[in-house]
């Protein structure tokens, strides 16, 4: 197995390993998951393997999920088709960690592209572990306690009728996290908030707010603040996709972006989502 670190802050090419075979093989498994923690997210090139060994690697991890909105593949239940066509507008460029909206958000995904354009519809992810780490510490002091609310109603809801908006938020109501998350495995401190957030729900205190008139913007303005550090290119990676190409990345300690720069040409993706657990 070959490692290349490809920026200084995030994620590394891995070369010379097979995911089908890395699905049979404690040892390699087990590198893997350190090269995981160590680099946040993880590109392979090549990767010619079925869906049944994609979702077979992914299963190391734990447990996979299916999506309320983007269907599986028929066959491979926890396998998301995150599918574009050209009658299909791609919404996708937002800064997120996936599943925010779920009381456990995924630990990890495991992206394979199966169709891209010959250029356009990169992903970007950013390290969130360094996000919190650079910011003033009069900020890390302020959000030290803060609570967030987040929704998959007001997200992928939004385009929805107000029945099947409000049927989506009923099935999936909204989600209390920490604005700043432990990582279960290494300890570090994680900002935690994503375009999935809507809210801070324990924001309203004395030192924060002296007259009604200070929670907004005051709130709004902080959680904007804390959004828009994903977008710091110091923190980022770029990956340009080829068929069978994989991204393996640790969704608790990383955002992404998907770049919506190609449509109405063709892109389809399928992502393996893996159950974490409740952030502290
Ligand atoms: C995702 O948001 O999980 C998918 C990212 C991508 O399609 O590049």
């Amino acid at each position: 197995m070959k490692v290349e670190q490809l920026t200084a802050c995030i994620g590394a090419e891995v070369s010379g390993v097979n995911l089908g075979d890395v699905s049979r093989d404690d040892g390699l498994f087990a590198e893997m998951r350190a090269l995981l923690l160590k680099h946040r997210v993880l590109f392979l090139r090549d990767q010619d393997i079925t869906r049944a060994e994609h979702v077979a690697f992914a299963r190391r991890f734990g447990d996979l999920e299916d999506h309320p909105v983007a269907g599986s593949d028929p066959d491979h239940p926890g396998l998301v088709q995150v599918y574009r066509s050209e009658e299909k507008n791609p919404y996708e460029n937002n800064w997120h960690t996936d599943g925010l909206w779920r009381p456990n958000p995924p630990m990890g995904a495991v992206l394979r592209c199966i169709e891209c354009p010959p250029v356009g519809g990169d992903t970007i992810w950013v390290n969130m572990v360094q996000a919190y780490a650079m910011l003033p510490e009069d900020v890390k002091k302020k959000i030290a306690n803060l609570r967030a609310i987040s929704s998959i109603e007001h997200s992928f809801g939004s385009v929805m009728d107000v029945q099947a908006r409000q049927k989506l938020g009923r099935e999936n109501p909204p989600v209390e996290h920490p604005v700043v998350r432990t990582h279960p495995e290494t300890g570090e401190k994680i900002l935690y908030v994503g375009s999935f957030t809507t809210h801070f729900v324990n924001f309203h205190t004395p030192e924060n707010v002296r007259y009604g008139i200070d929670k907004n913007p005051g709130a709004g303005q902080l959680l904007q603040y804390l959004h828009s550090q994903a977008t710091i290119p110091e923190y980022q990676v770029r990956f340009r996709w080829r068929p069978n190409s994989v991204a393996i990345w640790d969704n608790r300690a990383t955002h992404h972006y998907a770049v919506m720069d190609y449509w109405p040409q063709p892109r389809k993706m399928e992502r393996a989502g893996i159950v974490g657990d409740v952030p502290y």
